[in-house]
């Protein structure tokens, strides 16, 4: 017999895939993660992306100039993986200590991914330079190809590109983002040490049946999609596991409410406003949540070669209400179990 656990103390947690817009949108949505997390790593897909070191830079100037004074936040900036990257670029974005990853997206694959890489060879020379400076590649993991079935497309991406990449360069860093599949999980399983993945909320908490419950849902809507209950399954297994290749990265996507209840609605789910929270619901029903500790605070760190937070919070199992939708610079955006009931809350400092 084991008590209930209504309360858990860990070290302050890092976000290890996070996207926070720019502007006024990020003025509004930046304050849930710094709430949470000490650090996050902040995807470079702007428009236009964030491509170079001097434009990482000036994006992280922002970021730090809208944050509340005394808050303590650290964004560990990315760039955006071109056709057209120069290994050079990867020597000036290693010397400057703010960057910290390249970002992969397959041309095409999800927002913003437009100027993305339309065939990894282009690349050989600076992902050589990524080896060389230990520099994490950071993996969309999905093909683009229209005659593979959008349910498959992380499964064909292993196959057709992830496991030749990381066999071509054998010390290469290497995480695979979001993953959705018992495929990828197992593949990360089975994989060098070198190669981690993030696990984001609603991937473990949701399976494709929430795109559709009572009629189409586009909040649930996001990149790579839901799948079924046997690949939640097995994220779920591999988040609590223990193992350190895998580590939290909510994918917190902010869109305004208008772009998703749309004709051609956007990718992407806002979980910022509670990243920690739905998380401690996952490890709380599987009865793991002395794990929750290694997955959220320490794992993601150990990768990164970062060191691992030393200030501690305070989850308790006390229920709140999500509100219908939260500001977004002059729209709305509708959050992840919006006016529902979310199980974990922080405790105040
Ligand atoms: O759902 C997604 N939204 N997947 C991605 O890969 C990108 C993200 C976004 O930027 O909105
Ligand atoms: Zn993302």
């Amino acid at each position: 017999m084991h008590a209930v656990m209504n309360t858990l103390t860990i070290a302050r947690p890092d976000d290890w895939h996070l996207h926070l817009r720019d502007g006024a949108a990020m003025r509004d949505v930046l304050p849930h993660t710094a709430a949470r997390f000490a650090r996050a790593i902040v995807m470079p897909n702007l428009k236009p992306p964030v491509t170079t070191t001097e434009l990482a830079l000036a994006y992280r100037d922002r970021i730090l100039a809208v944050l509340a004074r005394g808050t303590r936040f650290e964004p560990l900036m990315t760039l955006y993986l071109t056709d057209n990257t120069r290994p050079e670029e990867i020597a000036r974005a290693k010397l400057s200590g703010a960057i910290h990853a390249v970002k992969y997206y397959p041309a095409g694959a999800t927002t913003n991914a437009g100027s993305g890489v339309t065939a990894i060879e282009n690349c050989f020379p600076v992902l050589a330079a990524m080896e060389k400076a230990g520099m994490p590649l950071l993996v969309h993991g999905e093909v683009t190809d229209p005659d593979v079935d959008v349910f498959d497309r992380e499964r064909v991406f292993i196959e057709r590109t992830l496991a030749p990449l990381i066999e071509r360069f054998q010390a290469l860093k290497v995480v695979m983002e979001h993953i959705t599949t018992s495929e990828a999980a197992a593949f990360v399983t089975g994989a060098p040490p070198r190669i981690a993945a993030t696990l984001t909320p609603q991937h473990l908490l949701l399976n494709r049946n929430a795109l559709f419950a009572g009629g189409v849902r586009p909040h649930h809507f996001c990149l790579p999609v839901l799948k079924r209950e046997v690949h939640r399954r097995a994220l779920v297994a591999a988040a609590t596991s223990g193992n350190p290749k895998f580590f939290l990265g909510t994918d917190s996507a902010p869109h305004a409410r208008h772009t998703k209840e749309n004709d051609c609605g956007c990718a992407g789910m806002y979980t910022a406003h509670a990243g920690i929270e739905l998380y401690a619901e996952v490890f709380a029903a599987a009865a793991a949540l002395d794990r929750l500790e290694g997955f959220a605070s320490q794992y993601g760190a150990d990768f990164y070669g970062l060191p691992r937070n030393t200030e501690k919070i305070t989850l308790l199992r006390e229920p709140w209400q999500v509100p219908a939708s939260v500001p977004f610079g002059a729209d709305v955006l509708v959050p992840m179990r919006a006016g529902a009931a979310i199980e974990w809350r922080i405790a105040a400092a």
